[in-house]
């Protein structure tokens, strides 16, 4: 991890949050950068929310690329940008910041990393075929609406224990709906796909408890935890027989298009990295 204010000059993306320490995306963003034969390397910088302002104007001056953003940044950063793309205006976060002669570009990957990662384990899944139910309505929650949305959803049924946070999500689309927290399980049955927004099941949080009575072969349970990368909840669904789509390939895939942002290059799989991300995770 490395502070801002003397960034080695082989630097030229990085991620920032507060905290840090666990990023993940420097194993990835290294190992695509040695593949592209990219020189440079990809550091986790710890930059406090009060710190963010300088930290954009030390980028706007440097060599660098870019940058990811992390809790708590990527609404904060919506301002600090000179320009946004539409995924980040839309969502109302920046989890990608791409440095173009001095001027910072905004873009969000979260939503693409989400539907990418379920169509890349899921090939022939139709967002189309029925309602969603969508738990969670935090900052990671926000992408995964917006994605699903643009997907062609018709109906996501939304649930989070602060029900105002889930209230003032479905203002943005008339296809959401929010339903009580204390109703959750009575939307399970009549879900086609079931995300899990929450931290609720990464290791050292409780589980999310929600009654999988009423799933089928066909409903697709999908969980953005990946430490561990089976849930008990996806570990549930499938002993139930329903079909389940873990976490770490949203990270993958959000790192793919970030990537993509900033080099015009498009990293292959790799599963040797893939498990190198979960190996680091738990
Ligand atoms: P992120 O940006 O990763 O989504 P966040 O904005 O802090 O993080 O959101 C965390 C989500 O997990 C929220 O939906 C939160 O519910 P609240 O809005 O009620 O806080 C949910 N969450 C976290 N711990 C929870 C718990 N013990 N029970 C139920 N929901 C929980």
């Amino acid at each position: 991890m490395g502070s801002f204010t003397e960034l080695p000059s082989d630097v030229i993306v990085a991620v920032i949050g507060d905290p840090i320490t666990h990023s993940k995306s420097p194993i990835m963003h290294n190992s695509w950068l040695k593949k592209a034969g990219i020189e440079g390397k990809y550091t986790a910088i710890h930059v406090r929310p009060e710190e963010l302002r300088t930290f954009a104007k030390v980028v706007r001056d440097s060599n660098m690329r870019g940058f990811n953003a992390t809790l708590p940044h990527k609404e904060a950063l919506i301002e600090l940008c000179d320009e946004l793309d539409d995924d980040a205006a839309a969502i109302g976060a920046v989890n990608t910041v791409s440095n173009i002669d001095g001027m910072l570009i905004g873009s969000n990957t979260d939503a693409f990393g989400f539907i990418q990662n379920i169509k890349n384990q899921h090939p022939d899944f139709d967002f189309t075929s029925g309602p969603v139910l969508v738990i969670g309505a935090g900052g990671a929650a926000k992408a995964v609406l917006y994605g699903l949305l643009q997907e062609g959803v018709s109906e996501i049924f939304l649930t989070n224990r602060t029900r105002e946070k889930a209230e003032a999500s479905a203002k943005l689309d008339k296809h959401i709906h929010v339903v009580d927290w204390d109703a959750r399980d009575e939307y399970v049955d009549k879900a086609g796909l079931i995300v899990n927004t929450t931290s609720l099941g990464m290791v050292g949080k409780p589980v999310l408890e929600l009654n999988l009575g009423g799933i089928t072969p066909q409903t697709l349970v999908s969980d953005i935890v990946y430490a561990p990368l089976e849930t008990a909840l996806l570990r549930e669904a499938k002993e139930k027989g329903a079909q389940t789509a873990t976490g770490v390939g949203m990270l993958i895939e959000q790192g793919r298009k970030s990537f993509h942002h900033w080099f015009g290059v498009w990293p292959e799989p790799d599963q040797k990295l893939e498990d190198q991300l979960l190996e680091f995770s738990s």
